[in-house]
């Protein structure tokens, strides 16, 4: 009955998305971000059953920037445990995914696994003892196993892209150096996060990854740990905007600033959008949008 509503809902929201003018910004700073297509607009949806609808460039692959922290947290935690929350919080910072405010104030721990600070330091954990195409495999692997799609696969162009320009990112790691909150070289720790964030995949193939999250697909993570990630995207997916995607969608979400959005519906859908132009703070506008409406249509709700 639902999966009969979907499909129209879908087509209609990408018609709705495509007509568009106020599209938001695409991010520049990452200079092969730039060139992205501002009139982009994917969305897929993977359902328990294992059948993914889509409409739009569903198909075409993205950036998933900020949206492989999702990733690197569940392999950290799968390795450490709880011993990963002694290097990284778990609490909303209400300040923009690059800040270095808070990490003066709090002595080089990063608020949580989502700011950029808090990622770097979740890599770093897992590089710990290993090489980087050891962790970018290991988390190639993961990601592949949970799409059930080998073609996943980084895009070395906008790695470099990244790294060339990586000043702030480089800060960040330098400053938990100096603080005791970094294990291996930031030159390494830096090489291996923009790695990750250069992995490129489509809506269809994000969304089924997402399906582990939802509690359906691989059994790749603990239960207990995936409503402890949820909890997490929706505390802090969407850095100073996550009040406003809890209060819009009402759902665990995480963006990238490549304009990807991973959401999740537990037990009911993992939803990906993408629609490269992004609002002041650094998410998808039209992403936003799009799954503000598809929440709503469908009652998915963490809240009902
Ligand atoms: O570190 C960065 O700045 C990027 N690689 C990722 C940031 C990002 O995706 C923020 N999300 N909206």
């Amino acid at each position: 009955m639902e999966t009969l509503k979907l499909q129209p809902l879908l087509d209609e929201i990408a018609a709705r998305m495509a007509a568009t003018s106020e599209r938001g910004q695409v991010a520049t700073y990452i200079p092969d971000l730039a060139k992205i297509d501002p009139a982009r607009f994917g969305i897929a949806v993977a359902l328990p059953s294992g059948q993914i609808l889509s409409a739009g460039d569903a198909d075409l692959g993205f950036s998933i920037q900020s949206i492989s922290k999702v990733f690197t947290l569940a392999i950290a935690l799968g390795r450490l445990g709880d011993q990963l929350w002694a290097r990284v919080g778990r609490e909303p910072s209400g300040l923009a995914f690059n800040s270095i405010l808070q990490l003066e104030q709090e002595n080089g721990i990063p608020r949580n696994p989502f700011v950029n600070a808090g990622a770097i330091a979740v890599t770093d954990a897992i590089l710990q003892g290993h090489q980087p195409r050891e962790v970018l495999g290991e988390l190639l692997r993961f990601i592949r196993l949970a799409a059930d799609d080998d073609e996943i696969h980084i895009n070395e162009a906008v790695a470099r892209s990244e790294q060339a320009t990586a000043h702030r990112n480089i800060a960040l790691a330098e400053f938990m150096a100096a603080m005791g909150n970094l294990r291996n070289p930031s030159e390494l720790t830096i090489g291996t996060y923009v790695h990750q964030c250069a992995i490129e995949m489509s809506c269809r193939q994000l969304a089924s990854a997402g399906r582990f999250l939802m509690g359906a697909g691989p059994r790749l993570v603990a239960p207990a740990r995936i409503r402890r990630i949820n909890a997490l995207m929706m505390m802090c997916g969407h850095y100073d905007g996550s009040g406003e995607f809890a209060y819009q969608v009402g759902l665990p979400g995480k963006s990238g600033v490549g304009g990807g959005i991973l959401c999740i519906a537990p037990n009911e859908a993992s939803i990906a959008v993408w629609s490269p132009g992004l609002n002041h703070r650094g998410n998808s506008k039209l992403g936003t949008e799009a799954i503000e409406i598809l929440a709503r249509e469908m009652g998915w709700s963490v809240f009902d």
